[in-house]
Parts: C-alpha cells; structure tokens; sequence
C-alpha cells in the first residue's frame, strides 16, 4: 500500500511558521483577488484563499465582476492595483470569460505583484532557467510536497499528463532545473500508457478520471493534482486510487493532496513579495 503524500498535513506545518513570521512583521502582506462571473468552483476557491490568508495575518480583498464586465474595466482595475503600495500581491482567478483576453489581462499585472508567476516577465524567467519573482503555485506547492517526503528528482524519468500554463508547463521547467528527465504527454498523445509505465514520478493534471494501475510501473510516485466532481457529486481526482495505491510507492489523495498545497504556496508567494517591498 502506497505511502500518502499528505497535502493537508504539510499545508498546517508550514503555514504555522509562516503565522510566526508574519506576526514579526510590522505592516501586514496584503493579496487581492479578482474573481469574474459566478463559477461555482471558483468562488470556493477564491473564498478559500481569503479565509486561509486572513487566518495568517495576510489582509485579504476579493474584488468580484459579473461575467458582464468588460476587458478594459479590468484592465484599468489591474492598473490601478498595481499603483497601490497598499497592494502587494494580485491574483486574477481563472478562467475568465470568453470575450476577455486572458493574455491581456495577465500581462497588465506588474510582475512583482504576479504572486502567480503568469505574467511573460516571470514565465519567461522560469523557462530561461532564470529566477522569476516568485513560482506558480500548484507546481510550487507538487515540489514542496515531494520534498517533504524525501523523493529525490535528481535523474528521475517525470511524466507530466497535461500541458496547461498553470500546472504542465512551469512544472516541467521546475523538474527540469531539478535535474529530472521530463516527458509531456497531452490529450494528443498516442499510446499514453506507454509513456506512463515508463515514469518513476507521474502527476496528472488533466480533470478526467484517466489514470489507471495498469498505466504504470509498481513503485511510482503519483501525484493527483485533477479535481473535479463525478456524475455522484462526489469530488474525485485523475487516478483511480483504489487501484493505483496498490501499486504505487507514493500517492497523493484528492482531496487532501495538491490542493491545500496550492494554497500554502499563495501564501508564501504573497509574503515572499511583500518582503521583496521591504
Ligand atoms: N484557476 C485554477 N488554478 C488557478 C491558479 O493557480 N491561479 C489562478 N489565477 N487561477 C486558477
């Protein structure tokens, strides 16, 4: 049976030390959020961030837009934020609507408030093997969560199922400054399986249950970092766990896995910014 990669546990221990920085400082963080629309999801997650900042001492705002809102309200709303020296961290929530560039807003944000690490200054920084201000979270939050549990990267065959901007592609770039050998396999990918059982460390990062035990080599390390809800209503991750924790040496539940670490990783982006203002 598979050892669990406790996203939960970690989240608590380090956002406890974080706490005690925190209260060190005079001024507090602070982290605004933009939430457009009324995705469901969404509005969970962003509530989420705001309850787990505002636990840590971190001053949180979530802005919200009805999914009318144009591209140029926003954009003056980013600029805006962007001047203010109140204002150390900006997360705009994704996705957004279809009739708002997505690449245009990100763009807007000043890359030392990017706490995403989306923006081309910070992206392109990442990729050039450069450090950018800070790293995207959920991929940030996957290696403090492998570090913790000692799984070494160094010359490891790493699979990563899916090529998204926010997961698939600053991972690989992270894998990769860590000496890994990295695969991308996508929803083109022919024989998937194939690629999969070749991988010591594989992490899904698809929202389909598509990750089964035959599709891997016993003793991989698996990471989950899909969620979404089944036909139930129950909130399921990429891998069938079932089977999959049989055979694995590792696995990270959903949820309770990457998820929380996501959060934890917001966290420490939103202080490492503020601190960079000291
Ligand atoms: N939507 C899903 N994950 C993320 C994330 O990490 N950052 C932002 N901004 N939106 C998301």
């Amino acid at each position: 049976m598979a050892v669990i990669l406790d996203g939960k546990k970690l989240k608590e221990k380090i956002l406890e030390s974080l706490k005690i920085k925190i209260d060190g400082f005079t001024k507090k963080p602070s982290l605004t959020v933009i939430l457009v629309g009324n995705d469901p999801a969404s509005r969970i997650y962003v509530n989420n961030k705001k309850i787990t900042a505002e636990k840590i001492g971190i001053n949180s705002d979530i802005i919200t837009y009805p999914s009318s809102v144009t591209e140029d309200e926003l954009l003056e709303k980013i600029h805006e934020l962007n001047k203010d020296d109140n204002v150390n961290a900006i997360l705009v929530q994704l996705p957004l609507p279809e009739h708002i560039s997505k690449e245009k807003v990100i763009n807007m944000i000043n890359p030392q408030k990017d706490v995403d690490g989306f923006t081309p200054y910070n992206f392109g920084k990442l990729f050039s093997g450069e450090k950018p201000f800070v790293y995207p979270c959920t991929p940030k939050g996957i290696l403090l969560l492998l570090d913790e549990y000692n799984i070494e990267l160094e010359g490891k065959h790493v699979v990563i199922v899916g090529r998204s901007n926010i997961v698939g592609k600053p991972l690989s770039q992270m894998m990769l400054n860590r000496n890994a050998t990295v695969t991308i396999c996508h929803s083109h990918t022919k024989n998937l399986a194939e690629i999969t059982k070749t991988a010591d460390i594989l992490v899904s990062a698809v929202g389909e249950n598509i990750i089964e035990g035959k599709m891997l080599k016993p003793g991989c390390v698996v990471v989950d970092v899909g969620i979404f809800k089944d036909a139930a209503g129950r909130t399921r991750g990429d891998v069938d766990f079932e089977n999959v924790s049989k055979i694995a040496s590792y696995i990270s539940p959903v949820p309770g896995g990457v998820g929380p670490m996501t959060i934890t990783s917001l966290m420490l982006n939103t202080v490492e910014l503020f601190e960079k203002t000291l």
